[in-house]
This record gives structure tokens, sequence and C-alpha cells, in this order.
């Protein structure tokens, strides 16, 4: 039996506008998705999943690539995390050299779905890197990313960037531009994340961008607007100046909100915690509902946020330095 752990994420900067080749800074987050992984005689998957902000739920399907799991649940975030759980196979399968292993598979994630944290991100990590080690087969961090991303695409019809699943390999506050991803310095980050409760569909958020961006010139520019924001914010980061990480963070959701992925909730999160002091708050990921992030040292955004209608929970979150790392099964 083998079990690995990744980190989720939040995105100070660039989320979206990374689809498109702009710049993008996410920081990893001590919450965690861990994935055990024990090899069957047989070629069948066996998932069972927990803690996900949902029921828990077990499903058993074949591991032929296309099968459909016989699964009764028909939540469409279940579904979804199946799709990312199957994707982490098929490449853990490729890089050992296995293509008819089948494995029971435990999920249990501090990280909610969907909702904007990288919780696809960090089980398809810690999914492979699990699976490979079960299989004999040691990677290194940045072939899981690679793998991870991989499978990302495949899960989101071939629309993902890199930044997720890079930095919940690797952990830390990391700049992803294209295909170039790296780690970056970070001060130690006051980071507060608001949660709704509830979840955006990244591919269909990730859709209405790409299709306003092609009808709108103006929207176009919004997005490269966006890339401009993370360049300054880069420079903020890189100098500490925490205010001005708030001010740009301020500029991003605003631009965010322009191209149609914020929502009521997130807008009244992102309010709750200014009126409340926050240097500076913003959607983090995908957007539709899900996470805030704010930048605050004291307790005030967190309180406030606890007690903001629409707000379900509100965190400290530290950032994780630690990427993808073996648990003891
Ligand atoms: C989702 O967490 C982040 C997006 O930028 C999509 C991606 O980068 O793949 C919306």
């Amino acid at each position: 039996m083998t079990e690995s752990s990744a980190p989720g994420k939040v995105y100070l900067f660039g989320e979206h506008a990374v689809v498109y080749g702009e710049p993008a800074v996410p920081c990893a987050i001590e919450r965690r998705a861990t994935v055990t992984v024990e090899e069957r005689d047989d070629d069948r998957l066996r998932v069972h999943a927990q803690d996900l902000s949902l029921d828990g739920f077990t499903v058993e399907y074949s591991g032929e690539t296309g099968a459909t799991p016989d699964v009764d649940v028909s939540t469409p975030l279940v579904e979804e995390g199946i799709g990312y759980v199957d994707a982490a196979v098929s490449e853990a399968r490729e890089a050992a050299d296995a293509p008819n292993a089948g494995f029971d598979i435990t999920i249990e994630s501090e990280i909610p779905l969907g909702a904007g944290l990288g919780s696809s991100a960090a089980v398809t990590v810690a999914g492979i890197d699990a699976a490979t080690r079960e299989l004999g087969v040691d990677l290194s961090d940045e072939e899981i990313a690679e793998r991870a991303y991989r499978a990302e695409l495949a899960v989101q019809d071939g629309q993902a960037s890199r930044a997720d699943t890079f930095c919940s390999a690797t952990g830390g506050a990391v700049r992803v531009e294209g295909d170039d991803c790296r780690s970056i310095d970070a001060p130690d980050l006051p980071i507060v994340v608001g949660f709704d409760g509830g979840a955006g569909d990244t591919g269909k958020l990730v859709a209405g961008v790409r299709a306003l961006r092609e009808e709108y010139d103006f929207a176009a520019d919004t997005v490269e607007s966006i890339g401009d924001v993370v360049r300054r914010g880069e420079d903020a980061l890189a100098d500490g100046d925490l205010a001005e990480l708030g001010r740009l963070m301020n500029f991003n959701h605003g631009l965010l909100e322009a191209l149609g992925v914020s929502s009521r909730s997130l807008d009244g999160m992102v309010w709750a915690a200014r009126d409340a002091g926050a240097l500076g708050a913003k959607l983090t990921g995908a957007g539709g509902g899900g996470c805030i992030v704010a930048l605050d040292p004291t307790d005030e955004t967190t309180t406030a946020l606890r007690f903001t209608p629409g707000c379900e929970d509100a965190f400290r979150a530290e950032l994780d330095t630690d990427g993808v790392r073996a648990e003891d099964a």
C-alpha cells in the first residue's frame, strides 16, 4: 500500500489569463489531498473518496480505457472527480509500463471540490505519485507535474494551464507563463480564505472567457491587463510589499469580475474582507462560486467573513513549501 499527499493552492494573481499565455502566481497552501493506493490482482479500479465537502462515495469499475464507472451518484462533481482519478491512473500505468494494473484507491481531502483551491490538481498529483510508487517507479516532481497537467488536459477538454498541477507538485509560490514554470520566493503571506460552500464548473467558466475574448476586443484587452497586473504583482512579491500586493489583488478581482467569472457570493465575501480592513481580496481559481483569498495579518477578515451571509467557512491558510510527498500508509 502506498500513500501520497499534495497541497491545494490559491491564486494570488492570474487565473484564467494564464490559459492564454499570461503569467500567473499560484501559492500552495497547507490544505492537502491524500491518496492511498493498493495494487489489485485484476485490472479494475475501486475508488473510495471521503471528506470532499460532499458525501463520500465508493465506485468500482473496469480499468479499460473509456469504461463508464458503475455509479449511481449523478453529482457532476463526483463524475468530474472520477475523471481526474481515471486520468491519473492512466498516466501512472503508462509511466510504469503497466497498462493492466488495477488499484484500490482511497482519497481523503481537506480541500473542497471545485472551489478554486486546486482540489483536482492535488488529487491528480498525489494519485500519480502514489500509483507509480505502488508499481515500483519513482518520478521526479517535474515528471509528476507534467503527467498531472496531461491528465487535467484530458479531463478539461484540452483547456488547462500548467499552473495548478505544477504548484501542487512543487509546493511554495510559483510563476507560470505558458510552458515556463518556476518556483519563486515569497514573503510570509497573511492568507485568509473565505468559502461560500459552492463550486464552479471550470470547463464552462474557461469556455465563457474564451467566448468573450473572441467576441470583444476589450475582453481580450482585459485578459492582457490581468497579465500586466501579475507582472506588477511579481515585483511587489519580490519587494515583500504587502500593501501593493493587496491593491493589485483588488484590481485583479475587478478584471475577473468583468470577464464574468465572479458571483454574488464571491463579490460579497470580497467586499466583506475589504470592509474588515484586508489589504486586498479577490476570487481564487476558476470562480463562479467557491473561494476568495484575502491578505490580512489581523483576525478581522476571518471574523467578518464568518458573519457574512453566503460565507460557509473562513480560515487562515499558511503557504505550504512542501509539494507532493510520500506519507506513511
Ligand atoms: C483553475 O483553477 C484556473 C484556471 O486558470 C484554469 C487553468 O489554469 O487551467 C481558470
